[in-house]
């Protein structure tokens, strides 16, 4: 028995292979790096959904007739944070298995992370524009003008390095709630609140308070070593299955380079990212301890004007992809997942008995 089921074999899937080994990602037979730097967000949907849903002809256009349907439906965000509002919004969207949910279930999560990010800054929303793609949308409804054509293609990069990542905890989740046949909605919903935990797509966010804490190169030793020595995590390290650096990582830093506005923060990234892995390997020898995607996605998003407590919405607007294809897959199966525990409480009390 692991409690973290770490080799338990629960699936068998066409649509992504970690091999944490060697460092490497393929999503339905690419490279992660190969569909990062060439597919937009319509093309892995395309991808990721053929065979588990029907096939679209114009899917550019039914995501942005999706986003319009799902602007008219939002809700009111009060004071919910923001993965909160995320699955107050997902809530929205009616529950069920074909073409339609898919669609409007991932609108809702590029709509709804736009309206929680101005939401957050205070600003009015803006209503979605249904003949731009979906990650020049996303931006435009976010940040309030045009993007640049660099700044929707280093957001079509981080979704496509996103979208599918094997068994992780949030797409095991969505596949034990569509293995009861529940519908999209909930499992995608199931998939969001795993995902929500600093330990798995909650870390970006930290990512950068942490780069924020050590404000300088000179300052990273001291600072790693005290975190360190308090038993604390390092955010955007460490992985699961990775036990090399995790491929994503270098995709993502390969979007990021080529973002005007970036070229300083990447040289301070880098010092503290050589940094951490030096006092990592010290202290942890037997671990193979590097950076995951979490390091670069900070970066990314934040070098694209994003809010940082949004990032876990901006992660989840891409993996709802993977969420979605898997949990289809697991329909197919017709197979509920109900693993067995193994009783450790006391026995029953005889004498009351
Ligand atoms: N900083 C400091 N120590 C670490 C880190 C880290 N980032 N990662 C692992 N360790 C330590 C653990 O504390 C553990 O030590 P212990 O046995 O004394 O408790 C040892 O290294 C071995 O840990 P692993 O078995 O490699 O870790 P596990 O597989 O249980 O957890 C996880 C993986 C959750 C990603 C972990 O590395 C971590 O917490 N990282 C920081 C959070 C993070 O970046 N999460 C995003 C992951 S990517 C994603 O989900 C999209």
């Amino acid at each position: 028995m692991d409690a973290g089921l770490a080799e338990v074999v629960a699936a068998e899937t066409v649509l992504s292979d970690v091999d944490g080994a060697a460092g490497r990602l393929v999503i339905r037979g690419f490279d992660v790096g190969v569909l990062a730097q060439r597919a937009a967000f319509e093309d892995v949907a395309a991808l990721l959904w053929d065979g588990f849903l029907p096939r679209v002809r114009d899917l550019p256009a039914a995501f942005g007739a999706a986003r319009v349907r799902m602007f008219a439906r939002l809700p009111d965000f009060g004071d919910l944070d923001d993965v909160e509002a995320l699955r107050a919004a997902l809530a929205r969207v009616r529950d069920g298995d074909d073409l339609g949910v898919a669609l409007d279930l991932a609108a809702m999560s590029a709509v709804a992370t736009a309206a929680i990010a101005r939401t957050r800054r205070g600003r009015t929303l803006i209503a979605p524009d249904p003949s731009l793609s979906q990650a020049g949308d996303c931006l435009r409804m976010m940040l309030g003008r045009d993007p640049a054509p660099a700044e929707t293609s280093a957001l079509d990069a981080y979704w496509a390095t996103v979208c599918d990542h094997g068994l992780n905890a949030s797409t095991f989740a969505a596949r034990v709630v569509a293995s009861t046949q529940a519908g999209l909605a909930s499992a995608v919903i199931g998939g969001l609140c795993a995902l929500k935990g600093p330990l798995h797509g909650g870390a970006p966010g930290p990512v950068l308070d942490m780069l924020d804490a050590i404000g300088a190169p000179e300052n990273a030793e001291a600072w790693i070593d005290a975190a360190l020595a308090r038993g604390e995590r390092l955010m955007g390290f460490g992985h699961r299955i990775y036990r090399v650096r995790d491929p994503r990582a270098e995709a993502l830093a390969a979007a990021l380079r080529r973002l005007p506005r970036a070229a300083g923060r990447i040289a301070f990234a880098e010092a503290i990212e050589k940094t951490a892995l030096t006092q990592l390997r010290a202290r942890y020898s037997g671990r193979a301890l590097d950076t995951n995607v979490e390091y670069y996605t900070a970066l990314l998003l934040d070098a694209l004007g994003a809010p940082r407590e949004t990032f876990t919405c901006l992660f989840a607007c891409g993996r709802v992809l993977g969420w979605i294809a898997h949990a289809r897959e697991q329909v197919m199966t017709r197979r509920i997942v109900r693993p067995q525990s193994r009783y450790v409480g006391p026995a029953p009390d005889a004498e009351a008995a």
